[in-house]
């Protein structure tokens, strides 16, 4: 199993939210943005929009969907399916833990 990254206590992040994991503790090149969505779960995708550049983690969270502040492309939480254009790439999904009220994130595992 990767190494996960304390990401910070489930109150850090209210739902709705995010917050981005560097790329330098990430270890992956990209920065993480690590999602607290309207089903009460946490999502973490590669931060970077696919279609330009973008933080997704600046975008809106609806029900388990993000859309990308830039140009309104919407991506799926759960598994980063591109929902509508402009984006026709998928984003990148890592796997997000919750451990005695902590989110961990493990980059690179989905
Ligand atoms: S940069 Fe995200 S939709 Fe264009």
């Amino acid at each position: 199993m990767s190494e996960s990254v304390n990401v910070g206590s489930v109150d850090d992040i209210p739902e709705g939210e995010a917050r981005v994991v560097d790329a330098a503790e990430t270890g992956t090149g990209e920065d993480i943005a690590v999602f607290h969505a309207e089903d009460g779960n946490f999502y973490a995708l590669d931060d970077e929009c696919t279609h330009e550049t973008a933080s997704l983690a600046e975008g809106w969270i609806e029900g388990t969907e993000v859309e990308c502040p830039v140009h309104a492309a919407k991506f799926c939480l759960k598994d980063g399916a591109a929902l509508c254009l402009p984006a026709t790439r998928d984003a990148r999904t890592h796997k997000v833990e919750v451990v005695d009220g902590r989110i961990l994130l493990y980059p690179g595992a989905r």
